[in-house]
C-alpha cells in the first residue's frame, strides 16, 4: 500500500484546468443530451412535455394510439383549417384506416392542410401524406421501439457513456471524502446505466417498467452530477490537510515525512524530535509533531503554487 494515495490536493494547476474543462464540456453535453431526450419523446402521448406514458409508448408502443392520432392532438393540431376534422381522422384510423374511405374523406384534408410539407419532394424526412401507402403507415398503431433499434443504441449507449462514467469517475476518485462512500458512488453510475439499458428491454414486453427505466436513467444522471460538482468544489475550493488529526502520532509522522521526501527534504528522527534537511543541505530541528505538520503543509502549499 503506498504511503498514502493521490488526491486533488496532489494534481498540478495544469491538471485541475484539464479536468475542470473535461467535466464542464461534459456536464453542459450532458444538458443537450437532456434537452435531445426531451424533443424526441415528449408528446407522444398527445399531451405535452415528458412523461413516463410517452417513454412507455416510446418503448412499448401505444395500444389505442397511433402517431397520426398523436400528431393531430399534438404538435400538428395548429395545420388543421377545421378543428371538426380531426373527429373525422380519428374516426377513420379507428374504423381500421381502409383505403376506399381515405380516398373519399381523409386525403382531401391532408391535400389541404398538410402535404405543403408531407410532401416526399419538399420534405423527405416526414411522413408522406400524399399517398395512401405513407397515411396509412402512421395510421397504423405503434408497437415502440424494434428490437434491432434497441440492440444498435445499446450499443451505442454502453460503449459511449462508459468512457465518460470512467474518466469521471477517476478524477472523483482523487476527492477527500469517507472511503465507503467513494466506493459506493463510483460503481452508481455504472449500475444505473446497466439497469437502464435492461429496462428498455423489459419495458417492451412490460410497460410498466418505463418507471425504471425513468427512476435508473436519473440515478445516472444524478451520481454523475454529484460526481462533477465534488470533483469541481474539491479541486478549487477544498484544501485539506493531507494527514487526519486524529491519526496516531507515528502515522502522522510518517504522512509527513513521504510528503517531504516528494519534495526533495530529507527528515531523520531524533530522540527528542526530527531534523529536516532541505534540497540544498541546510538542516533544522522540529520539536514537536505539530511543529513538523505546520513546516509539511507549508511547503506543500508552496510546492503547490509553483507549478
Ligand atoms: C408547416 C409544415 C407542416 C405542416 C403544414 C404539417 N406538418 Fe406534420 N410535421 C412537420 C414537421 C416539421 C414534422 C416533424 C416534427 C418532429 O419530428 O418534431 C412533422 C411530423 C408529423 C408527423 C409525424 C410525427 C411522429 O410521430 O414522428 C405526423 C403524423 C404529421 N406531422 C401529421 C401532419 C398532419 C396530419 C398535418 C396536417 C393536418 C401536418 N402534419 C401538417 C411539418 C408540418
Amino acid at each position: 500500500m503506498p504511503l498514502r494515495y493521490r488526491r486533488f490536493y496532489d494534481i498540478s494547476v495544469s491538471e485541475r484546468i484539464l479536468n475542470s474543462a473535461f467535466l464542464l464540456t461534459i456536464g453542459i453535453g450532458y444538458a443537450f443530451a437532456l434537452a435531445n431526450l426531451y424533443y424526441t419523446h415528449q408528446a407522444r402521448d398527445g399531451r405535452r412535455g415528458l412523461s413516463v406514458q410517452d417513454v412507455m409508448i416510446a418503448y412499448h408502443g401505444s395500444t389505442h394510439r397511433t402517431r397520426l392520432e398523436v400528431a393531430i392532438n399534438g404538435i400538428m393540431e395548429p395545420n388543421l383549417k377545421y378543428k371538426s376534422d380531426k373527429e373525422v381522422i380519428v374516426k377513420w384510423i379507428h374504423s381500421g384506416a381502409g383505403e376506399a374511405e381515405y380516398h373519399a374523406l381523409i386525403a382531401p384534408i391532408l391535400n389541404r392542410d398538410c402535404v405543403v410539407c408531407h410532401t416526399p419532394a419538399i420534405n423527405p424526412n416526414l411522413p408522406d401524406l400524399t399517398r395512401y401507402a405513407g397515411v396509412s403507415e402512421v395510421a397504423a398503431k405503434s408497437s415502440g421501439a424494434t428490437l434491432p433499434a434497441l440492440i444498435r443504441v445499446s450499443h451505442i449507449h454502453l460503449f459511449g457513456i462508459a468512457f465518460i462514467l470512467y474518466f469521471i469517475g477517476r478524477i472523483f476518485i482523487l476527492a477527500e471524502m469517507n472511503v465507503t462512500v467513494k466506493r459506493i458512488t463510483v460503481a452508481i453510475p455504472f449500475v444505473a446505466m446497466l439497469l437502464d439499458v435492461a429496462a428498455w428491454y423489459i419495458t417492451k414486453s412490460i410497460p410498466g417498467f418505463a418507471y425504471v427505466v425513468v427512476a435508473a436513467g436519473a440515478l445516472m444522471g444524478i451520481s454523475m452530477g454529484a460526481q462533477i460538482l465534488v470533483s469541481l468544489y474539491q479541486m478549487w475550493f477544498h484544501r485539506v490537510h493531507p494527514i487526519p488529526a486524529g491519526a496516531p502520532a507515528g502515522t502522522r509522522a510518517r504522512a509527513c515525512c513521504g510528503i517531504l521526501a516528494e519534495l526533495g527534504y530529507e527528515l531523520t528522527e531524533l530522540p527528542d524530535g526530527w531534523e529536516l534537511r532541505d534540497p540544498d543541505g541546510a538542516r533544522c530541528r522540529l520539536g514537536t509533531l505539530e511543529e513538523l505538520e505546520t513546516v509539511c503543509s507549508g511547503l506543500e502549499l508552496k510546492h503547490q503554487q509553483s507549478y
